[in-house]
């Protein structure tokens, strides 16, 4: 059972996921615009990544005799200027969602919750994976600076930018 403290701060993780999964998609919908085409697979199937992390957290308060409250979310911006910022927009994303992991791990243990806090150390895992691609990705755009074939290689490539090869990266 989960007390209603530890309940809250779960259903304020959902809504974050819920509005990271709306912020990419976003940008896939003005990387798609703009011509990018392999930029906005990539942000869509990151904006679906988000809502699997919102459904796994509501599946999981509801088992454990909560209720996951479905709230309005707040909208995302439409314009990004460029693909170097909305990346950039990214990676520091993805850092507020880690220190919101942070303290929602943080009162499960002010809870004595051990079942969240074991429950929730899947996203803390999630989220250094997500932190290094999106290092990844920004350590790419800044060997390409304004080379238009490097964007024309980048935008093809980025797909193939996954979890798993950044994490090979790191250790090489
Ligand atoms: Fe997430
Ligand atoms: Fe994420």
């Amino acid at each position: 059972m989960l007390s209603k403290k530890v309940e809250k701060a779960l259903n304020g993780q959902i809504r974050i996921e819920a509005e990271s999964s709306q912020v990419y998609l976003s940008m896939a919908s003005w990387a798609e615009v703009k011509g990018l085409e392999g930029i906005s697979q990539f942000m869509y199937k990151h904006s679906d990544e988000e809502r699997m992390h919102m459904l796994k957290l509501i599946k999981f308060v509801n088992e454990r005799g909560g209720h996951a409250t479905i709230s309005d979310l707040k909208a995302p911006k439409t314009d990004f200027g460029t693909f170097q910022k909305m990346f950039q927009e990214l990676y520091d994303h993805e850092i507020f969602v880690s220190k919101s992991i942070n303290d929602l791990v943080h009162v499960t243990l002010e809870e004595k919750d051990y079942a969240t806090h074991n429950f929730l150390q899947w996203y803390v895992a999630e989220q250094i994976e997500e932190e290094a691609l999106a290092r990844t990705i920004l350590d790419k755009i800044n060997l390409i600076g304004n080379d238009k074939g490097g964007l024309y290689l980048f935008d093809r490539d980025v797909q193939q930018i996954t979890v798993e090869s950044a994490a090979s990266d790191t250790t090489e």
